[in-house]
């Protein structure tokens, strides 16, 4: 290998050079016979977690919690939920994964709680308690109306009027997640401590949730009403907040400096341009998941209903503002689903029949770019969305919020539920599918989300017999960054960034260069042969290729000679 191949993969950190999963504990296997997925279950996939090269698994929280929004409404931050199972499993886990070489990743929800936790018990049971000012509470208008305007991000007053304290709470999200207040340095104390119990444990790092909100302004003015509810976004209101990165600052003086762990922030507002203030050298985290590229085919709109119609250069542009943005400091998670998007295939190529083909362009994509990639359950199986009959079959919070403010908008039923079926996070949240049996092998009982109904044939087992499968070429491509370093520290550079039908970037250290080119068309599509000339193939989608042309979907990667 070329020195500075080697200086430069040698330099990185253990979590800049492998690949992270993300499960979704609640759908990933159940070995309860509960109808809902256990730590035991995650146990029991080790094996086929390392078979895709990964080297730390972010599970979504499993703390104690009512499980309203799904473990993101914590009560007990100590304890696991029962239905996942007990601490000494998580202990199993953690030591399992470490033979494998392993991390677990934990999910840390530090902008709010559940309203079942005792801190918010205590602080709402009077004005003058030790917690009182944990959480963020204001005095009725004089008419007994809210605070203020804003709408929470799940949709509604982002305010709930507590009786027993007589004033209402703050709550980004839905009303049973009571948002925590960050100005009290007693409360903050407690989640550090509460981060290095975890990072005691072993745990290799935290995932750190809803991060751009914890941060509140002084003043909580009214916004420009909304004329379908009166209300004004959240978001729009308290989102990276000036000040929030010394609050970041201590928390990673406090928790992380010194330990090998990473965090990975999701930061919802946070521009490539300003990563610079939050990764790397100057920042807080080591990575963070940025919107950008995620809120295109969304037409970047917060209202589910409005997408818009969208373009490849827009989300190619995206992703070349965060690779540009990270470049020289930083490091950027590479993410194309998680379990709050739809998924990727049905998402980026909506109109596309072969959606194996697609999903096997779409991954070589994501494995080539510069950075570490997190790869979403089912999405090595090339999982497409459900689209259910009626909004009652849906779980997600979010789901019926957003169906009901379409229809306060004048959208017909047809036309709510049509956006649900694009956006919802249940997409993302069926059970994992392990082989063709009842229930996909996912458990014994009811599935708590129904199991999509292409099981029988979208499935580990069966993929893991056939070359041709999505499955395989997840796994061919984890394969590919270990052989080829370039694709782990080479310098990205956009190529034929004009293109409306492919995406083309080259990665490159001194003299040695790989390009990657990807058909996000189902037709045959050209480019100028020259771009690969002197180059070997090393990799295509379609087993072989010729410089200039690809099939339709077809993905290619092409290494300079040494
Ligand atoms: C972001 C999480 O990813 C999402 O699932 C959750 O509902 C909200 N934050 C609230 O915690």
């Amino acid at each position: 290998m070329q020195d500075d191949l080697q200086e430069r993969l040698d330099s990185l950190k253990w979590w800049q050079k492998t690949i992270v999963y993300e499960v979704y504990p609640k759908s990933f296997l159940d070995t309860a016979g509960n109808g809902t997925g256990t730590i035991a279950g995650i146990v029991q996939k080790l094996d086929y977690l390392a078979s895709l090269g990964v080297g730390a698994i972010w599970i979504t929280p499993i703390y104690r919690s009512p499980m309203k929004d799904n473990g993101y409404d914590v009560a007990d931050y100590y304890a696991l939920d029962p239905s996942f199972g007990t601490m000494d499993d998580m202990d199993e886990l953690i030591a399992e994964a470490k033979k494998r070489n392993i991390r677990i990743v934990m999910d840390l929800v530090m902008n709010h709680t559940s309203d079942e936790n005792a801190w918010f018990v205590e602080s709402s049971s009077s004005k003058d308690n030790p917690k009182s000012d944990w959480y963020i509470w204001r005095d009725a208008k004089d008419d007994g109306s809210a605070p203020n305007n804003w709408r929470g991000i799940f949709g509604g007053p982002a305010w709930t009027w507590d009786e027993t304290r007589q004033q209402y709470y703050l709550h980004t999200f839905a009303d049973f997640q009571p948002d925590l207040n960050w100005e009290c340095a007693e409360m903050r104390q407690e989640l550090y401590r509460m981060a290095r119990f975890w990072l005691d444990k072993g745990v290799g790092g935290f995932r750190i949730d809803a991060v751009t909100y914890i941060k509140k302004p002084e003043v909580f003015c009214d916004g420009t009403p909304d004329p379908m509810d009166g209300l004004f976004p959240i978001h729009d209101a308290t989102a990276n907040t000036e000040g929030i990165l010394d609050l970041l600052q201590e928390f990673k003086a406090e928790v992380m400096d010194g330990t090998d762990a990473f965090a990975v922030a999701e930061a919802n507002g946070v521009v490539p341009e300003e990563l610079v203030n939050w990764v790397g050298n100057h920042g807080v985290f080591d990575m963070l998941f940025e919107f950008g590229h995620i809120l295109v085919p969304q037409g970047g709109n917060e209202n589910w209903y409005e997408s818009d119609d969208w373009k490849l250069t827009q989300l190619k542009a995206a992703l070349s503002a965060s690779q540009r943005a990270t470049r020289t400091n930083g490091w950027y998670p590479i993410y194309f689903e998680n379990h709050d998007q739809a998924r990727s295939v049905s998402m980026f190529l909506p109109d596309v029949s072969n959606k194996i083909a697609g999903a096997k362009m779409l991954a070589t994509v994501l494995m080539t770019l510069r950075g570490t990639p997190f790869v979403y359950q089912g999405q090595e199986l090339g999982y497409e969305n459900v689209a259910w009959p009626a909004i009652d079959m849906y779980n997600d919070v979010s789901s019926h919020n957003q169906y009901k403010m379409a229809l306060q908008a004048g959208k017909t039923e047809e036309e709510a539920l049509a956006a649900v079926h694009a956006h919802s996070r249940d997409n993302a949240r069926t059970p994992m599918q392990w082989d063709a049996s009842e229930n996909a092998g996912f458990t014994s009982a009811t599935p708590w989300l129904p199991v999509h109904d292409d099981y029988a044939t979208c499935n580990v087992m069966v993929e893991h017999g056939d070359k041709g499968s999505v499955l395989w070429w997840y796994r061919t491509l984890a394969k590919l960054r270990i052989e080829l370093p370039i694709l782990v520290v080479g310098d990205y550079t956009e190529l034929m960034c004009e293109r409306e039908d492919l995406y083309a970037f080259s990665r490159g250290c001194g003299a040695a260069q790989a390009v990657v080119i990807a058909n996000f068309r189902e037709a045959e599509v050209s480019y100028e042969a020259q771009l690969v000339q002197d180059m070997d193939l090393a990799i295509s989608t379609h087993g072989d290729a010729t410089p200039g042309v690809l099939r339709p979907l077809e993905a290619v990667v092409y290494l300079s000679r040494e």
